[in-house]
């Protein structure tokens, strides 16, 4: 009996051990922890423009009474453009501030989005997609290039305050894979040297073509039309005569 009793508590405790793994946790390489620093703090200064105001304004008005907050998105989307890119805490504050909503809701959505950066960026915030059709298609070289010339590694922003380098998932544009996202342009179909040339360019400040980079228009077959080759059957095409 006891021993049967034994075996039982061992069973049990053999279940509640938990499952080792080998692969490495997968963690976001953001910290979405606020700890005050000298440039993001209760005192950091943040006062919505004029203009952005009207904005703002302008988009809660889309919303009916009782649902502004809905509005949240949008709103931290305009305060972070107002900064450059990031979002301090005094502007989440001013968000929750002008739409009633208190301020742990604001931090919510800011630290579950990943559009919404929590610390500084630089002038040029760089968004490699390495998810699988752009890995398959060289977001490696597309990352290490960058990395090489700009000598930053993920989540770093070069010394001078242009370029951040982000890691992200898929963004949508795996048709033209390998892509990079820099501010609001996708850059796409790229090569090494496409790449370079992209960094050289807005290093010195000059224009640099956004989409594809291969030659196509946008996400056409880049040997050509392999359908709809033809014009269009017109109506009755293949119906019986007598319909
Ligand atoms: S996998 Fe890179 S854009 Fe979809």
């Amino acid at each position: 009996m006891l021993s049967s009793i034994a075996k039982a508590v061992a069973t049990s405790a053999a279940r509640s051990i938990r499952n080792v793994h080998a692969s490495a946790a997968v963690s976001s390489d953001v910290l979405q922890v606020h700890r005050d620093y000298a440039e993001n703090n209760l005192d950091t200064p943040f006062e919505w423009t004029a203009e952005n105001l009207d904005r703002a304004n302008a988009i809660m008005s889309i919303y009916p009474d009782g649902h502004k907050r809905a509005a949240v998105i949008p709103l931290l989307d305009l305060a972070q453009r107002q900064v450059g890119g990031w979002l301090p805490m005094t502007a989440m504050h001013a968000v929750a501030s002008l739409l009633q909503m208190p301020r742990m809701r604001v931090y919510e959505v800011a630290t579950f989005y990943t559009m919404f950066m929590r610390n500084p960026v630089g002038k040029y915030h760089l968004q490699v997609c390495t998810t699988t059709p752009c890995w398959l298609r060289g977001s490696d070289d597309v990352m290490n290039t960058i990395k090489t010339k700009l000598g930053i590694k993920v989540g770093e922003t070069t010394k001078d305050g242009l370029f951040t380098l982000s890691e992200v998932e898929c963004l949508g544009a795996c048709v033209n894979a390998p892509m990079v996202q820099i501010n609001d342009d996708f850059y796409e179909d790229l090569t090494i040297a496409d790449t370079e040339e992209i960094l050289d360019s807005l290093a010195t400040g000059k224009a640099t073509k956004a989409g594809p980079r291969s030659g196509r228009y946008a996400a056409e077959p880049l040997g050509g039309l392999t359908s709809l080759t033809s014009p269009p059957t017109g109506p009755g095409y293949m119906v019986r005569d007598d319909l």
